[in-house]
């Protein structure tokens, strides 16, 4: 894995990373909240001299009912600054929960779409996308249970939160899969109704089944049902900028340099098909 980026710069179009490994947290209120741990902030620094590097946060918890965490927001607009970000994103789920002191998940849980959800979630989202220089993504994310009572869809909540906040929507297509098949629905229902306008960035990914369950792994290729999904959406959506290819660092050996790069010129090919189709149809 040492040195992957810089040997296939030429294959990589930008880099879609967790910041979180950056630092350490200190924890709320700290006088030194967030202390950059050196190795991997050059690293950061380093790559974004070469490439776009897109910020893919995993802490904010923006649905916590108790915690917004402005000092995390503020430090992933700082880091987003600092390394010339062309957008960023964090997940549409809450971890931390504020019992009294702050307990963590430590999985991403899902938040029940109704007004109250809405109304916490606006001024929040509204804080982001005022206050960075790029656009803030909210990501769809997977759940393994449903609330029994919600007033909105995901995707009439995803459209009614980008219209009230200018945010934009990061459509996890395997995220997408795993809910659809754990959930039994219909995944191009819900690409059908969700506002492709306001998707800027596409996630595509691996996993495997586990107790019954899909599981969003992000471990090994791209499933087939996910990539007929991108050519599904990739023509359905305007504001495009990337789709990225998610990999969780333990599966690096099992897929391999070569593996990852197929991937993502997998997913290249897609989008470029649209593109030579949009051409050629403008010509005629
Ligand atoms: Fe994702």
């Amino acid at each position: 894995m040492d040195r992957f980026v810089e040997r296939s710069l030429d294959q990589l179009d930008y880099l879609a990373v967790s910041p979180d490994r950056a630092w350490i947290d200190n924890g709320l209120g700290s006088a030194n909240r967030f202390e950059p741990l050196p190795l991997m902030a050059a690293l950061l620094d380093e790559a974004a001299r070469e490439l776009p590097i897109v910020l893919h946060g995993v802490g904010l918890s923006i649905c916590s009912a108790e915690i917004f965490d402005k000092e995390y927001a503020q430090n992933l607009i700082d880091w987003a600054n600092r390394l010339g970000s062309p957008w960023i994103s964090e997940h549409l789920s809450f971890s931390r929960i504020g019992l009294g002191h702050e307990v963590n998940s430590a999985v991403a849980l899902p938040v029940p779409y109704d007004e109250e959800s809405l109304n916490l979630l606006i001024p929040r989202v509204r804080f982001l996308t005022d206050t960075l220089s790029c656009p803030f993504l909210l990501e769809n994310n997977v759940y393994y249970f449903n609330y029994l009572e919600q007033t909105f869809s995901e995707g009439a909540f995803l459209n009614e939160l980008c219209r009230q906040t200018g945010c934009s929507v990061l459509l996890d297509l395997h995220n997408l899969y795993t809910n659809a098949v754990n959930h039994s629905f219909d995944a191009l229902e819900y690409i059908n109704e969700l506002n492709l306008e306001n998707v800027r960035e596409i996630h595509v990914a691996g996993g495997v089944r586990m107790m019954g369950f899909h599981t969003d792994s992000h471990t090994g290729p791209v499933l087939d049902s996910v990539w007929e999904l991108l050519e599904h959406t990739v023509p359905l959506t305007p504001n495009l900028q990337g789709v990225t290819f998610e990999f969780h660092e333990s599966s690096f050996g099992r897929l391999g340099e070569e593996g990852i790069l197929e991937q993502v010129e997998h997913a290249r090919s897609i989008v470029n098909n649209h593109v030579t189709a949009s051409l050629s149809a403008s010509s005629r």
